[in-house]
């Protein structure tokens, strides 16, 4: 039998699959690392800490199955977008990377937007805006603030592709994790020379491009001594993980939609034409399927405000089980009690660092599970912002397929489909993006013959959950209010953190 692998280089931890090339998950294995925040609305970690569990993972899949290595037709990755990791002349690690969900570079956004010449002109060369979790502003926080550190960078690498570059030695980025750097032209598929001139950026920290079903390089020696993959095993580019996650759950195609609940909230949809939103509410980017795009709207604290809630109101006897058992008890709409999932600010659709997390209409009636189902529901009423934006473009909405770590939960299922207004399909793989990358494996070794194919014979839509019309008449009147306390609340949000 011939196997695939796929990791996964996420922000609560690392994920290792295995394939099979009928498309079956043979194993999977998980191993965490820590979030360091050093100061309010920092976020980084280490990449050593990645690639130490990484090791761990691939041993552990390969072995609690045991599967020969001899097997592994080939390998790909997928991770975090944006986080910088800052290497010198030696590709060592400076200083820790800093991560998607950090918002320091409030000003250096600012400044980038500037020296481009506004929205419109930089939305022109880059199709997106400039947002605080991007690359671009991270590398010039650094030259502003860390210039002893800046001096010495070398290259600027996406997490998997440095843990790309301690499998093969090679350095290289691809498409859909460029796109997300602000400093990649979308369209042309290159370093976009001019907005890099611009901002004082040398190009040759950019690592090379290539798509995402190239083969960028093969294990290495060095990583066959400490893991058991056989030096030699062809390792493919791979993808951002939203890109992963849309090859994973079968968005190669226009008219599907994906709704992802994992640490961030995500709706994306593929497209074939590569036209920006010209006010940047949602980004664009290239995705892993040669030639093709995607439209997302990105929440930071979907499953973030969940765990939150979990880890900071209940004790450690509250699992999820419970959780979703004490939401399932309350009337949609939580009688009135409205959160707001801004917790580390918010990405789309308001874009403000400042933004806080509400919980809006407390009364003496509300018990805990009043304030789960709030929090479902306010996440998910960020989703639908989110793809209130993609139906705005040109872009049909066709079929939505629901992904993630909330998107298991079956209470969670049906406030997505109320509040969306939607169907809501659920597939037969849950893998998340680390399924996508083994897939980007196959296809980029020839395991599978295209993603089309593996859309239509390996993915499967297994369930589908239809909205009831009395919640969705009830969620549109929660939605309103929901909408208009950010707007009443901006203000405020801005005073508090001045003081804070
Ligand atoms: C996408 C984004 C997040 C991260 C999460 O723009 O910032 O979805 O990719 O890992």
């Amino acid at each position: 039998m011939q196997y695939l692998m796929g990791l996964d280089i996420g922000t609560s931890g690392v994920k290792a699959l295995l394939l099979s090339k009928n498309g079956e998950v043979i194993s999977t294995a998980t191993e965490s690392y820590p979030l360091d925040t050093p100061k309010s609305g920092w976020a980084e970690q280490n990449p050593k800490d990645w690639w130490k569990a990484v090791v761990k993972v691939i041993n552990k899949t390969i072995n609690e199955n045991n599967v020969n290595p001899n097997d592994i037709a080939g390998l790909s990755l997928s991770g975090q977008m944006h986080s910088s990791v800052f290497l010198d002349e030696n590709m060592e690690v400076i200083r820790p990377a800093i991560l998607w969900s950090d918002t320091r570079t409030e000003q250096q956004c600012k400044e980038i937007l500037n020296i481009a010449g506004g929205l419109e002109n930089l939305i022109k060369k880059v199709s997106n805006p400039a947002l605080e979790g991007f690359t671009a502003p991270k590398i010039l926080w650094l030259k502003q603030n860390e210039t002893k550190n800046y001096k010495k960078v070398n290259y600027v690498l996406m997490p998997k592709d440095y843990i790309r570059y301690k499998l093969t030695g090679n350095i290289n980025t691809e498409v859909s994790d460029a796109a997300g750097t602000l400093l990649f032209d979308v369209k042309k598929k290159e370093w976009s020379k001019e907005l890099a001139k611009l901002l004082d950026i040398e190009t040759n920290i950019l690592p090379p491009v290539i798509e995402s079903v190239e083969i960028a390089g093969k294990i290495n020696k060095s990583t066959s001594q400490i893991s058991k993959l056989k030096e030699g095993i062809p390792v493919v580019a791979g993808g951002a993980d939203n890109a992963c996650g849309a090859v994973g759950s079968g968005i190669i195609k226009e008219g599907r939609v994906m709704v992802s609940i994992g640490s961030s909230g995500v709706v994306l949809a593929q497209t074939n034409n590569p036209t920006a939103d010209s006010k940047g509410r949602i980004h664009l980017f290239n995705h892993a399927k040669p030639n093709s795009w995607y439209m997302m709207g990105v929440m930071l604290s979907a499953g973030v405000s969940f765990n939150w809630l979990k880890n900071s109101l209940f004790d450690e006897s509250m699992d999820y089980e419970k959780l979703n058992k004490k939401a399932e008890a309350i009337a949609p709409g939580s009688e009135g009690l409205i959160f707001l999932p801004y917790l580390y600010g918010e990405r789309t659709p308001h874009n403000d660092a400042n933004a806080r997390g509400v919980f809006f209409g407390i009364s003496g009636r509300h018990k805990q599970g009043h304030f789960i189902r709030s929090v479902m529901e306010g996440v998910t009423f960020g989703l639908k912002d989110s793809l209130s934006l993609i139906k705005d473009q040109d872009i049909k909405v066709k079929e939505i397929r629901a992904i993630g770590g909330g998107a298991k939960s079956r209470v969670w299922q049906q406030i997505l489909a109320d509040i969306m207004g939607e169907n809501i399909k659920l597939l037969n793989v849950e893998e998340g993006p680390a399924y996508g990358a083994a897939i980007i494996a196959g296809v980029g070794v020839g395991t599978f013959e295209s993603f089309q194919n593996v859309s239509e014979n390996i993915i499967k839509v297994e369930d589908e959950i239809t909205p009831i019309k009395e919640n969705v008449e009830t969620y549109e009147k929660y939605y309103k209010i929901y909408k208009e306390l950010y707007s009443s609340l901006k203000k405020e949000y801005d005073k508090l953190s001045k003081i804070n």
